[in-house]
């Protein structure tokens, strides 16, 4: 068998890629009540268009109460549904798998836009109660302590991510990844430094990763066997006495038994300012220690901007994939100049036929 490489195809339970490239998801807080609109078509379409396997539409909040911002997409109610659809058939006639992040913001909830400050936007004033492992506020602009959730909040928002997968699938969406990372909701609960809960989700380890096996247990159940599931994780907080590496290969363990298949490998954001050391493929690392030792697919972000870089990490079995954020941003085509770089031969499919014949 040939070594896969960037341009290789990739193929979990019933879906396959058609390269190793996906966009990362990246919130475009241009929502309103949560539904998508034509920036997200043009978005998420050019990036299909551009040459990625899949693309991965930003953090999709599974309760109002879950958005960072007034402004972030949102899959919590039925009317939701079909401005994505439209997005979705385009993707997908355009060669891409469309997937979505699910996700609950937790204490990182009600919230201004990057560009407005990241600033807590008082209840009353367009902002809401947020709810989070326990009444300590992240930090930073985020100065607010969160309420700290009861047995029936998790429950519910349990409940929440069921019902937004089972939206998600309604939306034509064939890949979907839990939002895990990035000191939201669920990181809050398993990292030592955000959760100081007393009941049987906090404490130790089993505790704290409770709620994240439980939402995953949840979204399988909802999301049909035939399609695949990941989870972004926070691989370690870069900082002393918070959660490492070792804890997320454990975690991944427990994660492919609930049937996940893939862990997208972020890291840090439960802490301000934690010393992260963002040097070109830094979390690569992460990715491929997951995949080694908890013998389950990975993908690596962060920093990959180059086609070699990108093209080594999967030759050497560090990642089954490569996501890709800022890059893409700048450079919806990223695929196809990397594949005219590498001199794969997949560069000759990777215009559409609208542009290839002038382009090529
Ligand atoms: C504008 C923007 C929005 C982002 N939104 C999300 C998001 O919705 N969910 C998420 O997990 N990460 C989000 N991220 C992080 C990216 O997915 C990615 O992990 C990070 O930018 C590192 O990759 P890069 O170096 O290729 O940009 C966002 C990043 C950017 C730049």
């Amino acid at each position: 068998m040939s070594t896969p490489h960037l341009f290789s195809t990739f193929s979990q339970r019933s879906v396959t890629l058609r390269n190793r490239i996906g966009v990362s998801p990246m919130c475009q807080y241009s929502s309103e009540d949560g539904r998508a609109n034509d920036w997200h078509l043009v978005h998420l379409g050019a990036r299909a268009v551009g040459g990625a396997g899949l693309v991965i539409a930003e953090a999709t909040a599974v309760e109002a109460r879950g958005r960072i911002t007034p402004q972030d997409a949102g899959l919590w109610e039925d009317a939701q549904v079909e401005p994505l659809r439209r997005i979705n058939d385009f993707v997908t006639a355009h060669g891409a798998v469309p997937g979505v992040q699910l996700a609950h913001a937790g204490r990182k909830a009600s919230s201004t836009r990057p560009w407005e400050g990241s600033r807590v936007i008082p209840i009353g004033e367009g902002g809401w109660e947020t709810i989070g492992a326990s009444p300590l506020a992240f930090g930073a602009a985020l100065t607010r302590p969160p309420r700290e959730m009861t047995a029936a909040d998790i429950a519910a928002v349990v409940e929440a991510f069921r019902a937004a997968t089972a939206r998600a699938l309604a939306a034509g969406y064939r890949w979907l990844e839990i939002h895990a990372a990035h000191g939201y909701l669920l990181p809050s609960f398993y990292s030592p430094l955000s959760n100081q809960r007393a009941d049987g989700y906090g404490g130790s380890f089993d505790g704290r990763v409770r709620l994240t096996l439980e939402v995953t247990r949840a979204v399988r159940e909802a999301w049909p066997e035939e399609l695949p599931l990941a989870v972004r994780l926070s691989c370690s907080d870069w900082t002393e006495g918070g959660w490492t590496i070792e804890d997320s290969v454990e975690l991944a363990r427990r994660l492919k038994a609930e049937g996940a298949d893939l862990i997208d490998c972020s890291s840090g954001a439960n802490v301000p300012k934690a010393p992260i050391p963002a040097t070109p493929g830094y979390q690569v690392p992460f990715a491929a220690q997951i995949r080694r030792e908890a013998g389950i697919a990975t993908a690596a972000v962060g920093l990959i901007t180059e086609p070699r870089q990108a093209d080594e990490i999967i030759r050497r079995g560090d990642a089954d994939l490569v996501f890709l954020a800022r890059e893409e941003l700048r450079d919806p085509h990223w695929p196809f100049h990397a594949a005219r770089e590498l001199r794969a031969e997949a560069a000759r499919d990777l215009l559409p036929v609208q542009y290839a014949r002038a382009a090529q």
